[in-house]
This record gives C-alpha cells, structure tokens and sequence, in this order.
C-alpha cells in the first residue's frame, strides 16, 4: 500500500523522512542530491543529510547517509561545492535549540572526491551566529568576476551575501530583501543564487528564495529574482513589488540548482510538498518525494525577462519508455476561441483537475482543483493561474503524470503548475475541449 504513492521517475527515499534538496552538484559527469532526511521516522525529526546519486538525473541510486547530527546541531539544509583543485565541500547549517529558541551556525564539510568519505572540519562553525534566530540554508558559489567564493543565507526575512577567498573564512557583504517581492511571517529560506545568459548572451543573476507559507498557491513556494550582482550586492532588475514564481503550485518548494564547475545551464530540483500538510501525507515507509530536474532558460517576455524551464532530454525518453501504466507525459495542443475551455480530469475521476479557459485573445486561465484526502486537511484547494494564449497556432500543455505526482505546463515552459495527489486509482486522463 505504501509503495502506491511512490512515483517511477522521481527521486523518494527507500524510507524515512524527507524535505530539501541539499548539496546538489556534478562532480565527474555524476549528479549528487543530497537531502534532508529523517532515516528513522517519517516524520521531520533530527535532520541527517541522505544522499543519492546519478548519471542521468532519473536513476537514483541511494547512498549511506552522508551527515550526521554533532554536539553543534543537526543537520539543516545546504549546498556543495568543487574547487579548481578538484576538492569537494559542503556547507550545511547546524541547528540546536539554546534557552528556548533556535540556533544556527554554518559549518564546513570536507568530501573526497567521489562523495563518499566526509571529514568535519576541526574549525567549525566556520561562520558562527551574528545575533538572529534565523540563520541558515548556506549556498555557496564561485563569482568569476571577484574571484571569491559567496555564501547566500538566510537572514530572517532577507538573504545574506557572504565572501570568500579560501571557503574558510567568511565576511558579511550585503542583504537583500526588505521590500522585495513577497514576505509572509517567515523567513525567506533555501537561497540559490547563479548566473544565466540572456537570449543575447549577456549575463544575469538569479535569485531564488523559498517562503514557508504565503507563497501564490498558500503555504510554501519558490519565488526568484532576476537582477545583478557584482560579488558584493544584488540588484534587482525588476520593481521592488513584483513577485515571480518558479512554480505556482502547491508542492515545488526549497529548489535548488546544481553546481556545476564545468559550467552547464542551471538545473534545479525541488521538494514536492508544502509545509502546510508535508507530515500529513498518507505515505508509509516513506515520505517525500522530489520534483522532476528542470533546466532553466532566460527568455524575453512582453513583461520581462522570465525563467522558462524544460525537462532534459534523458527525462523525456524515461518517460517514453516506460511500461509503468501510472506514469505518463503527454503533449497536448488545443484551439481555443475566447471563452473557450479545455478541461483534464486525471486518475479515472469525475471532477476535473485543471481547467484551461481562453479568457482573452492573449490570454488563458487555469483553475486547478484539488479534493480532500482524510489524513491532510489543509490539501484540498481551488486557485488560479493565468498564462498566455499565444499569438499563433495552438495552445501547448505538457503534462508529466508519475502516481498521484503531476508537473503541468505551458506557455513553452514559462508556467509550471507541481500539484500532489493521493488518488485511489492511478491511471486514466480525459481530456476534453469544448
Ligand atoms: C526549508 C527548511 C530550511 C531548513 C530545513 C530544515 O524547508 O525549513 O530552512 O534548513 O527546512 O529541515
């Protein structure tokens, strides 16, 4: 029974807790995805890092746990990082409790080269607490402009901006974040900071930010920022109140991309779950599922420059070869006049999960439903998403179906929608336009 909600192409842990992907990195042409990880309950208890590894970005295999908690804390989210040298580290943040409240320090982390050994460094925490309460998820990056290495952290409700020469020794540089996009009463938390060219070849930066509830869909949600940054400040492109989201819906959330030193278009993962029911869902020897890998691109919209995301291509044959009934991807392209809709209605059920309505010449509105399920009740929803009807031809969905986890998309990869479902029945998509 536990093993129903288990999706083919996704990466769950064999068993255990988990949420984030951590330390995500390619070292010799072999993918690494750390993560939060609870490798003795289902539950988020006192947070080890799991580990798997790829070739592909489909097959998982899944390694020893890679970190353990210390006397400074467990071991909350991070990243890793390869130097010229070829020498592998990871920072994470150890969290204890101290007289009632949180406690965070980043520590440093020395691997060999083929991820299988950890040496804790003798110094940590390489950056002990400046005096807040949240202070963590460190993402490391090398910034070839500066020659130094940065740390984005979580500052409360900004990031922080760290620099370095030698990964040892760490100076505060900058925040960013008051004002900008969107706060709830969390902090902002998994930072991912990296460059993209545009589709005239100048460079950008990237800033993605989590926030735990309040994000489009209500609870958790990736936003990002496109803007500059000089390997001192980030300076947003865009006004102050405008909110772009890497996903708009419920179960996308702390995505992160891989470093990669050999230089490759950013490719992020994130958690498919959301704060508001993670530990409610009914799963049993497991519990947490990662989203499919997306490669990211710049692309120049009528509004400004947007992330657009694809599957790579090793995604797309798994999909096509597959012999798992429950697993599927689909194209679809419908024609649409203005108050016209397409409606989908997946797992064999009666109510449909997403509407699709040209409410305009340029423009389309997708409701998406999700029911009640017993054990979570906070999961059942109703919300909607606009997108654009394009200037020609068709309309393009993409529908990527593995168990009760479905990526929908459109708008050529400007608009994903990562939606759990716990259905009794795993197969059957009805598609009707009308
Ligand atoms: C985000 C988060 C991180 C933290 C980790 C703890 O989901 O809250 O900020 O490091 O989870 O598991």
């Amino acid at each position: 029974m536990s093993e129903m909600y288990r999706p083919s192409l996704h990466f769950s842990p064999k068993r255990g807790w988990m949420n984030d992907p951590n330390g995500m990195i390619k070292v010799d042409g072999v993918y690494h995805l750390f993560y939060q990880h609870d490798p003795d309950s289902t539950d988020h208890g006192p947070m080890h890092w799991g580990h798997a590894r790829s070739t592909d970005l489909v097959t998982w295999e899944e390694l020893p746990v890679a970190l353990y908690p210390t006397e400074l804390g467990t071991c909350f989210s991070g990243s890793a990082v390869e130097t010229a040298k070829g020498e592998v580290r990871l920072f994470y943040t150890a969290h204890r409790r101290v007289d009632g409240e949180d406690y965070q320090v980043q520590c440093l982390v020395h691997a060999d080269p083929t991820l299988t050994t950890y040496r804790l460094d003798e110094r940590n925490p390489v950056l002990g607490n400046p005096g807040l309460v949240c202070f963590r998820d460190p993402k490391v990056l090398w910034h070839k402009r500066s020659g130094r290495w940065i740390m984005a952290l979580t500052h409360g409700q900004s990031i922080g901006f760290y620099a370095s020469e030698d990964l040892d020794s760490w100076t505060f540089q900058s925040s960013f974040g008051d004002r900008h996009g969107r706060h709830s009463d969390g902090p902002w938390e998994c930072p991912d900071l990296f460059s993209i060219s545009d589709d005239r070849g100048n460079e950008h930066w990237i800033l993605l930010v989590g926030i735990g509830s309040g994000a489009y869909a209500e609870g958790s949600g990736t936003q990002y920022f496109v803007g500059h940054f000089d390997g001192t400040t980030f300076t947003n492109s865009n006004p102050a109140e405008t909110t772009l989201w890497l996903d708009y819906g419920r179960d996308f959330y702390a995505a992160q991309s891989f470093f990669d030193r050999t230089g490759s278009a950013p490719t992020v993962v994130g958690w498919a779950s959301n704060w508001q029911y993670a530990r409610d869902t009914p799963t049993q020897s497991f519990r947490g599922v990662m989203s499919l890998p997306r490669t990211l691109s710049l692309v120049d919209t009528g509004s400004g420059l947007r992330l657009a995301q694809t599957l790579p291509h090793s995604v797309l044959s798994a999909f096509q070869s597959t012999s798992d009934q429950s697993t599927y991807r689909r194209e679809l392209e419908v024609t649409l006049s203005v108050g016209q809709s397409a409606v989908i209605t997946l797992f064999a059920e009666r109510q449909p999960h997403f509407t699709i309505t040209r409410v305009a010449a340029n423009e389309i509105s997708i409701t998406v439903v999700r029911r009640q399920i017993a054990a979570a009740p906070a999961f059942a929803h109703t919300y909607r998403v606009s997108g654009a009807y394009p200037q020609k031809g068709p309309l393009r969905l993409e529908l990527c179906v593995d168990r009760g986890l479905v990526e929908f998309a459109t708008g050529d990869g400007l608009t994903w929608i990562t939606q759990l479902f716990f259905p009794s029945a795993s197969d059957g998509i009805e598609i009707v336009q009308g």
